[in-house]
């Protein structure tokens, strides 16, 4: 019988108290997963894939930028077969860095949306997360409906928006920069900057408690923040969804802002062969229920619905750009936030 994934992440994790390296590198019928998600759907996830598979899933779980310095510092000795994060942005440094190695699989190609995934298959998203408008219903009886609405000097004063050295914030100054290039994106720095409520600070969750609170008339966040105060309790938050209006940018222009979690291959992968078939496992039905549910975000293979909650938030269309493009414009993107004095 195999051993559910918090069972072995408990006695991984005591043994790497006296070990140092947590899992044993050349074991048969595993495969060992890094991840930074921890969802307790997950552990569904991993069991399903060892009753289908046989393959035995044993799980390390630390924040997104821990885990990269992890493979880095294991360098070729890494346990890792299988690296889980969020934003193509994060991605891209991991792969930057040389920790990824490429996949062809027709499974991954044919199943994922060609945006979703590195060209040369560093990558690979299994869920999106749109960034998205909200705002004070209350307040706002025209809300911006475009990205470069929030830059527009009649919401001056009213945008709430987190930190430039966020990866979310370096993403979507990366989108901006490959449709509209490098001077109209720090144009748009600069609006977004001259229209904040207050200095950026706190995460997505204290941008939309900023609207809670009356400090913010409109805030930048992503999809799933909103849908956990509604389906949740969310303190600061909850009460005050009834007010609290979305708007999905950019329909009939380039399309929504997306980023992915996405899954990688490490360069270093003792279980190559597992490791791919626990991806192309994650764009099984099932698995795609399971991943995007866990975090309320949106399946990334068509015909898989996401939860009624997030499909409650509205239909909407999706940026096509290739998520690629995040990575290589993220360098120019905090140049441009620095230049802008936006913080
Ligand atoms: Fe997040």
């Amino acid at each position: 019988m195999a051993i559910s994934a918090p069972r072995l992440l408990a006695l991984l994790a005591s043994v790497s108290m006296f070990a140092g390296t947590a899992l044993p590198a050349h074991a048969e019928g595993e495969v060992n997963i890094y991840s930074s998600r921890h969802y307790d759907t997950d552990e569904r996830l991993y069991s399903d894939f060892t009753d289908a598979t046989g393959i035995k899933v044993n799980l390390i779980e630390a924040k997104d930028d821990e885990l990269i310095e992890r493979l880095k510092a294991e360098g070729a000795n890494s346990p890792a077969d299988v690296f889980i994060t969020v934003d193509a942005g994060r991605i891209w440094r991991a792969d930057q860095a040389g920790l990824l190695a490429p996949v062809q699989s027709e499974v991954l190609a044919e199943r994922i949306p060609e945006a979703l995934r590195h060209p040369d298959g560093h990558w690979f998203g299994v869920s999106t997360r749109a960034r998205v408008i909200f705002y004070d219903k209350d307040k706002v009886s025209e809300p911006p409906q475009t990205y470069a609405d929030l830059a527009d000097p009649k919401y001056k004063g009213q945008v709430c928006a987190r930190s430039g050295t966020n990866i979310y914030m370096l993403s979507l100054l990366a989108s901006q920069i490959a449709h509209n290039g490098e001077e109209a994106a720090k144009a748009w720095a600069q609006g977004l900057k001259d229209n904040l409520a207050r200095e950026p600070q706190g995460g997505d969750t204290d941008q939309l408690r900023g609207i809670a609170s009356g400090e913010c008339a409109i805030a930048l966040s992503n999809t799933y923040y909103f849908v956990r105060a509604i389906t949740g309790s969310v303190e600061g938050l909850s009460d005050a969804v009834e007010r609290i209006g979305i708007v999905f940018p950019d329909q009939g222009g380039n399309g929504t802002h997306v980023n992915i979690s996405g899954v990688a291959l490490t360069a270093h992968a003792p279980h190559a062969e597992n490791a791919v078939k626990f991806m192309e496992y994650l764009t099984s039905e099932s698995a795609q229920s399971y991943f995007a549910n866990g975090n309320n975000e949106y399946p990334v293979v068509e015909g898989v619905e996401a939860n009624s909650a997030v499909e409650g938030l509205g239909e909407f269309t999706a940026d096509t750009l290739n998520l690629s493009a995040l990575g290589e414009n993220q360098t120019r993107a905090q140049e441009i936030y620095n230049e802008v004095g936006y913080k």
